[in-house]
């Protein structure tokens, strides 16, 4: 029997799932509802739970997560709730599932489904925060936080292009940030490619520079598969 992957992705205004064959491909649509408000650590598991229970069987889990993560163990979570500090999210998802889980930093999933595995790769996500990930010849670099990094004025990256920020100055000016942004991540990385994904880059509207392409949120969950090679 071939191996069947759920991806989920946690976000801070979705919670994606959809099953995954062997080759990454997708052998379902894409289920989703709403973050739970406050997006506790309880709350987010019995919705996950409920958004995964209708769909075919699986045989494993892989979860992208808006923070910081290591060895399935979320750091941080600045877009959901406080209560995700230090928390075992592998085996507690693992315990409700009944099925071997891993987890990995949402944009470094989103990266897993985009990259050609060669070179300095670097993924930029556009959802309620933003997501970075790095990747060499195909590895992943974990937990760059270029979100939380200071970009202009005291605000951070994520203060300058995340959701508020779009919400907040329209379209047209958070696409001049955005691409504020981009100029200054090859300046200071100089990947070979860069890759702009995420529930908001359907609002991008800009030039790109060279090597730089938007990619399908669906990306988001492609990856999955990569956690378990
Ligand atoms: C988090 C990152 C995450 C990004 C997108 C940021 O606030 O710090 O870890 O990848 O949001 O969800």
């Amino acid at each position: 029997m071939p191996t069947t992957t759920l991806a989920i992705d946690i976000g801070g205004t979705g919670l994606k799932a959809l099953l995954l064959a062997p080759d990454g491909t997708a052998t379902t649509e894409r289920v989703r509802v709403p973050t739970p408000k406050p997006a506790t650590t309880s709350k987010v598991l019995e919705a996950l739970v409920a958004l995964v229970q209708p769909l075919p069987a699986y045989d494993r889990v892989s979860v992208g997560f808006p923070g910081v993560v290591v060895d399935g163990v979320t750091r941080t979570a600045p877009n959901l709730d406080p209560s995700w500090k230090d928390f075992d999210l592998a085996a507690e998802l693992g315990r409700r599932l009944h099925r071997p889980v891993r987890v990995l930093n949402d944009a470094g999933v989103q990266g897993y489904g985009v990259i050609e595995g060669q070179g300095l790769e670097m993924v930029l996500t556009f959802g309620t925060g933003l997501g970075c990930a790095l990747y060499y010849n195909g590895v992943y670099v974990p937990n760059l936080e270029l979100a939380h990094h200071p970009f202009k004025h005291g605000k951070t990256y994520e203060d300058y292009v995340g959701k508020p920020a779009l919400e907040d100055i329209g379209k047209k000016k958070w696409n001049k940030r955005v691409a504020r942004v981009i100029a200054q991540v090859w300046t200071t990385w100089n990947p070979h490619k860069l890759y702009l994904g995420g529930g908001n880059a359907k609002h991008l509207d800009l030039e790109l520079p060279p090597g730089t392409q938007i990619t399908s949120n669906v990306a988001g969950l492609l990856g999955g598969i990569a956690l378990w090679k």
